[in-house]
């Protein structure tokens, strides 16, 4: 959603919030802006559209000063239009805004501000802020910049990441971070502050996250940061794990394709180090829990929400198989609301790529409210969720740029397989048994490898098929949710009616829909009820339904039954779900393509959704 930049330092800050925002525009936005102070003046420009369009408009904006902020804007309040783009200045010129979040009570405020004569260019709620902070400023002008902030958020309920510059504090910016991301990178003579620390890493890999209440004041060197109440906070320097190539396209076309290729070597970096010296088990360093504790848990809830949830449902297929323990799996959106009935011994998981989807960090808070322990499985380390956790564990999937998740998909459902094991191996599972799991985890990198040697066949099968408007996906057990999120890629991707279901469901309804415009993908990678499948497969077949099916084998049933057959190398029903995927991820990708589609940035759609 919204992205925040912000600079202060010797360089010129616009060629560097220009830069950031661009690093920031994986996660979806619809218009862009940067203000900059020049010579006591601040000057803003704004476009709607691409940052692209922002930097082609530079040349008619010579504004050299060295502090600035600039936005990348998703609307909420008010549509799209440059007059609605951010920064948002106070009616006089003296503050510059951007933020990211909902003011609830900005109807309130604007109507106070109104009667103190206060005049509106825009729609949002986010100008409200420009003009508080300049009210209170005005009854009390001898304060420092941040107490203005301060005393202004007070009365702002809702939630916010906000950065601030001033004409009147020239040397110094403001940010502040109730509900929305923000850290403040931390560089030589020079600081930015982002809402990703995407926008940052380029220049340094210190940052310091600010947590929700948190005021900072940052300057070119050195920065600040109290509560809202003005209390102390220890400040905690994290270092990024991410390398500046992450967020280059290498010689892709495209972020998606670059991140589906790197799905080997992300398998193997959520496993490094992972497995015990005895080669049966899996461990996994942030987990606090000794083996004592792990056994007495009767019950596992997963949140989360999006990819991240099917993976959750690949996770509850997995372990329920192997460490026969009850797993739950809801909405976070759902669960947030919901009383759920209380259960004892219940671990709670929440999983998150980004670390910052609101509606995952609200079940999490709701979780612990009812006094549940929660670990996280996320990517972003030192996010919103892997702070708030009791405990989690890193995906180490390097950052993924691309709307549309599929690295960290792989990634999280490789987690859960070897937390199926952990489980399992304190409980029913013998050390052979284990020793065979760990062999098949670590044989993934590799299988993973040859599946992606299927792409130039995927594109061809992409190229007959990618003028269909419907799209049926089925798989049974742990394959139901990689048909879920087969359907959801090609939906995100490509704008196609994608649907799926557990195969055997498709007599209940879905059948319905079957005709010669129907594409049904069938996921028939597990060794049980293939006979079932065939029989569904069969049943499209005679409804005049197209069939394209990923296998394990090419029997000779497959060839005269099916108009595509993809044949993917048999694995351990463990890691099955994680090779089965790839194909999908493909097919979205070219059929993507093939229609034309903005494959990284979707429309609508945003990478981490920070509110609701
Ligand atoms: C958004 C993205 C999805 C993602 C979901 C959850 O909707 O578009 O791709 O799966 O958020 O994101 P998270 O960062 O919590 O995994």
């Amino acid at each position: 959603m919204c992205g925040i930049i912000g600079y202060i330092g010797q360089k010129e800050a616009n060629s560097i919030l220009i830069d950031g925002l661009k690093r920031m525009e994986y996660r979806g936005y619809d218009s862009a802006g940067v203000a900059v102070l020049d010579n006591g003046t601040i000057f803003s420009l704004k476009r709607i559209g691409k940052v692209a369009e922002l930097a082609r408009a530079q040349t008619k904006f010579p504004h050299r000063g060295p502090i600035g902020i600039g936005h990348t804007r998703w609307a909420t309040h008010g549509n799209v239009s440059e007059r609605n783009a951010h920064p948002h200045l106070s009616d006089d010129g003296r503050f510059a805004v951007v933020h990211n979040g909902i003011i609830e009570n900005y109807l309130q405020i604007k109507a106070f501000l109104i009667e103190r004569n206060y005049r509106f260019a825009s729609d949002t709620d986010t100008e409200i802020l420009a003009n508080l902070i300049d009210y209170h400023y005005q009854k009390a002008p001898h304060l420092h910049f941040a107490e203005i902030v301060r005393k202004t958020l007070l009365h702002v309920e809702g939630t916010y990441g906000i950065a601030i510059i001033s004409k009147i504090f020239a040397d110094e910016l403001v940010v502040a971070r109730k509900g929305s991301p923000l850290l403040i990178g931390l560089g030589e003579g020079e600081n930015i502050v982002a809402s990703d620390a995407a926008a940052v890493a380029r220049y340094t890999k210190r940052v310091v996250y600010l947590n929700d209440g948190e005021v900072a004041s940052v300057r070119s060197d050195n920065f600040s940061i109290t509560t809202l109440h003005e209390n102390a906070v220890d400040v905690v320097c994290h270092e990024l794990d991410w390398e500046i190539h992450d967020t280059d396209l290498a010689d892709y076309p495209h972020y998606m394709l670059k991140e589906i290729f790197e799905q080997p070597s992300v398998i193997e970096n959520a496993m490094r180090g992972r497995f015990t010296a005895d080669g049966c088990s899996a461990k996994f360093g942030g987990i606090s829990l000794i083996p004592r504790e792990l056994r007495m848990v009767d019950r596992l809830l997963f949140c989360a929400c999006g990819t991240a949830y099917h993976a959750c449902l690949v996770g509850k297929y997995l372990i329920e198989k192997y460490a026969r323990i009850p797993v739950d799996v809801e909405y976070a959106s759902e669960f947030r609301y919901r009383n759920a009935p209380p259960q004892r011994n219940t671990l709670v998981f929440v999983v998150s790529q980004s670390g910052e989807t609101i509606d995952t960090l609200a079940a999490l808070h709701e979780a612990k409210r009812r006094g549940y322990m929660v670990l996280g499985i996320t990517n972003v380390v030192g996010s919103t969720i892997a702070r708030a956790t009791d405990a989690g564990i890193y995906q180490h999937a390097g950052l993924e740029m691309g709307v549309a998740s599929t690295k960290a998909f792989t990634s999280q459902i490789t987690i859960l397989s070897m937390l199926a094991l952990l489980f399992a191996r304190i409980r029913d599972m013998d050390a052979i048994v284990g020793l065979q799991y760990v062999q098949a985890l670590k044989s993934l990198p590799i299988i993973a490898s040859d599946v992606l040697k299927l792409s130039e066949q995927i594109r061809i099968i992409a190229e007959k098929y990618y003028g269909y408007e419907r799209f049926l996906f089925l798989g049974r057990q742990a394959m139901y949710p990689i048909a879920l999120e087969g359907a959801l890629k090609l939906k995100e991707i490509a704008y196609v009616h994608a649907e799926a279901f557990p195969t055997a469901e498709m007599k209940h309804g879905p059948i319905a829909l079957i005709s010669e415009e129907t594409i049904c993908i069938f996921i028939a990678t597990q060794n049980e009820l293939l006979d079932k499948t065939m029989n569904n497969i069969q049943e499209v077949k005679a409804r005049g339904g197209k069939v394209i099916a990923i296998v394990n084998n090419n029997c000779i049933a497959w060839e005269i039954f099916c108009d595509e057959v993809l044949i993917i190398p048999e694995v351990h029903p463990g890691i099955n779900p994680i090779t089965s995927v790839i194909p999908l991820q493909f097919l979205a990708y070219y059929i993507g393509i093939l229609r034309g589609c903005d494959v990284d940035r979707p429309r609508n759609l945003a990478k981490s959704v920070t509110v609701e």
